[in-house]
């Protein structure tokens, strides 16, 4: 099924809210772009998405809609390996080693840790806390060559590099570094009714974002209301017009055409037509994604198989390095592989 003599790419996305367009743009897109490049890992990050809470029977069903959307966006599940995080126990095991490697001054210093804690102030858990540590597992335990996500975890595969060096320097070349794969355009699509914020698939207002499921009409109603900036021409121009510039960077992202195109075929046009055109555009691209979630979502036979084959597949690479860092730090190998 994979092929082992490419890099190895490895990303994930928690299944917390609704799967929306900047997590399409930022992460997926890319993902699909590349998966003929990488012999590719696509994860779903349950353990993370625990760090805040969830109601049991919501996330089972974004679990099964998250894999889903994967396959409908694009990504091929007969040459990919598409897995449940919490089917390979490693991940855990791993993120406990490697927070013995970890300094709390690190964490400290994470900015996604102290918007969350804010936003979940009730509820600061340590999982919360040591999330990044996790997530530099989910990447070393596959020994990945490259990371794609959005500008968000920036930071996250710092942290990832700096600890993978810090084992690497102690105990010798255990570690690939992994290199992140942050796209020029996209990586940082914003909040429809704040442009100063970014989109967010967990907001509690669902005008703020465009969910990949959403119904056309409400995908119609929701650009229509996004808000824009004072003037009136159609410039990308981040700093000064930063609800415009978004607008045009997602459909740049989205169609492709380039954002000087853009600029140029709505010269003289008001606001209001940027977004009814984007609207059509965004609902014409998800039409085949939302056809296609529908048919795999009808019943979950083929997603059961695709994640089985993923289990099997990730737990394979996963315990020949995690045996690796075992040995490394002196522990008895695992018993059940001693001759006696
Ligand atoms: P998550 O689930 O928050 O987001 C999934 C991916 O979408 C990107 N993204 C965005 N890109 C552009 N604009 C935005 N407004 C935007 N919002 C989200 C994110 O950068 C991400 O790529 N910790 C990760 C999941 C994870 C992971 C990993 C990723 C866990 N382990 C290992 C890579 C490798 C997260 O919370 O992503």
């Amino acid at each position: 099924m994979t092929n082992n003599s490419k890099p190895l790419l490895l990303s994930g996305i928690q299944p917390s809210g609704n799967l929306m367009i900047a997590n399409y743009i930022g992460a997926i897109r890319n993902w699909v772009d590349l998966q003929n490049q990488y012999n590719c890992y696509f994860m779903l990050a349950d353990l993370h998405a625990i760090t805040v809470t969830q109601e049991p029977q919501d996330l089972l069903k974004n679990c099964y809609d998250f894999i889903a959307l994967y396959i409908a966006c694009g990504i091929n599940p007969d040459q990919n390996t598409i897995f449940v995080q919490s089917h390979v126990s490693g991940h855990a095991e791993l993120a406990w080693l490697l927070n013995c490697y970890t300094q709390m001054g690190e964490l400290n210093r994470m900015t996604q840790f102290k918007d969350k804690s804010q936003k979940h102030a009730k509820n600061i858990n340590v999982g919360l806390y040591s999330y990044p540590v996790l997530m530099a597992a989910d990447i070393l335990l596959y020994n990945a060559d490259l990371v794609p996500v959005g500008h968000d975890q920036k930071q996250h595969l710092e942290l990832t590099r700096d600890i993978a060096n810090r084992i690497n320097n102690r105990h010798g070349e255990l570690f690939t570094i992994p290199e992140p794969y942050i796209a020029k355009s996209g990586a940082r699509i914003m909040s429809l009714q704040d442009p100063n914020s970014k989109m967010s698939k967990s907001d509690k207002n669902v005008n703020n974002y465009i969910g990949l499921l959403d119904d056309p009409k409400v995908i119609m109603k929701k650009f229509k209301k996004a808000v824009t900036d004072s003037g009136d021409t159609i410039r990308y121009e981040p700093e000064t017009k930063p609800a415009i510039s978004n607008l045009i960077e997602i459909r740049h992202c989205v169609t492709g055409e380039s954002i000087a195109d853009i600029e140029k075929n709505y010269e003289g046009k008001m606001y209001g037509h940027l977004k009814i055109d984007l609207a059509e555009a965004v609902i014409e691209f998800l039409q085949p994604v939302q056809e296609r979630f529908n048919q795999l979502r009808q019943d979950n036979t083929e997603l059961n198989i695709i994640l089985k084959r993923g289990q099997e597949e990730a737990n394979k690479r996963a315990e020949t390095i995690l045996n690796k860092m075992r040995q490394t730090i002196g522990f008895i190998p695992n018993i059940k592989n001693v001759c006696l």
